[in-house]
């Protein structure tokens, strides 16, 4: 891990050094885009930088694409937590909860332009063949937010329509990351594609395990509210699974209570837990994340000409990730 730190501290620098000499007539625009910046794992990058690193890219000519892509990832969170009304993200209040909708809406659009800003510093030649893939992630997971936001209000969605959700809001973009590494390395189609699927897998996973911790993980160390997708009728894997293994009657309580608008928050949280508990809920959803984990380390066997040692750097994100409680 202290590897992948390595990595993260070079991010947080060049980050540093793209907004060190831009000095904008309005600061106050800018004030959320840094606080937003800061913290958070910088996975996407570090991903990247990696794969970049792993077929014989100089990591400094990628470090834009770098910046750029971790930049879109948390122009994503600042309007995700209006959308999802939550208050607490990595410790901290939310863009919009310490300061409001507008700030947020506006700061969040700067990100999304200064995305293609860094863009822009790029060598000329991998300027096009960038923004064309990260464009198409982007685009990818709006449609992703879209389907999660319409499944708030739907009755019936199927474990495997909330797949195609998650694949298009998150997976899409951690796989995008990995492979816009081996694009700017100038590695094969088929490496592009087995990088790509080794991510959408991963991402997969990492969904998943987000929807577990959303419920299982220890507030003070997660950084977000603890319950939110109950609270905001999220159709988690948690939820779905609970309703494809319930009886009939349980279901029934399941639905009346994930519905019930009078029952105080923490109440609410406590009793869909226990459920979720006597249908084996959690257990049943470690075991998903862990065969897509699985899954995911076939793509980066496929992957040829890549030395072991990439490979096993490769590897130690998923690893990581595996084990991560925030
Ligand atoms: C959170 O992503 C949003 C999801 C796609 C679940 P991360 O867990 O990578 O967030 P940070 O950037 O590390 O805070
Ligand atoms: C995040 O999904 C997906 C994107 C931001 C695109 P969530 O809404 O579950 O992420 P968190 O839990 O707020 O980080
Ligand atoms: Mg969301
Ligand atoms: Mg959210
Ligand atoms: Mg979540």
């Amino acid at each position: 891990m202290e590897n992948l730190e390595k990595y993260r501290q070079l991010i947080i620098k060049a980050q540093q050094k793209i907004f060190f000499n831009y000095k904008p007539s309005v600061k106050s625009l800018y004030a959320p885009v840094y606080y937003a910046l800061e913290n958070g794992k910088k996975i996407r990058p570090i991903c990247l930088l990696i794969t970049a690193e792993a077929f014989g890219q100089d990591i400094n000519n990628v470090m834009p694409a770098a910046l750029a892509i971790e930049m879109f990832h948390n122009f994503t969170l600042v309007h995700d937590d209006v959308m999802d009304r939550s208050p607490l993200r990595r410790g901290k209040p939310t863009v919009y909860h310490k300061w409001d909708i507008n700030q947020a809406i506006l700061s969040g659009d700067a990100m999304l332009l200064l995305v293609y800003q860094t863009l822009l510093q790029l060598d000329e030649k991998f300027i096009k063949p960038a923004t064309e893939l990260l464009t198409w992630a982007g685009l990818k997971v709006s449609e992703g937010q879209q389907l999660d936001l319409e499944f708030e209000t739907k009755n019936k969605v199927s474990l495997n329509q909330y797949l195609k959700m998650i694949e298009l809001k998150t997976a899409v973009l951690l796989a995008t990351s990995f492979k816009m590494g081996a694009l700017l390395a100038n590695a094969s189609k088929s490496a592009q594609n087995n990088i790509y699927q080794f991510g959408k897998n991963l991402g997969l996973a990492f969904q998943i395990q987000d929807d577990y911790l959303d419920l299982y993980a220890d507030q003070n160390v997660f950084g977000k509210k603890i319950g939110n997708d109950i609270i905001t009728h999220k159709k988690t894997y948690l939820f779905l699974k609970a309703l494809e293994t319930a009886d009939a009657q349980t279901k029934k309580t399941l639905i009346s209570t994930f519905y019930d608008e009078n029952l105080p928050a923490e109440q609410k949280i406590e009793k869909i837990k226990q459920i979720y508990s006597t249908l084996e809920v959690p257990q049943q959803t470690l075991t998903t994340i862990e065969n897509l984990y699985n899954l995911s380390q076939k793509y980066l066997f496929k992957i040829k000409f890549i030395d072991n040692s990439a490979r096993e750097r490769i590897w130690q994100i998923a690893q990581y990730l595996m084990k991560r409680k925030k």
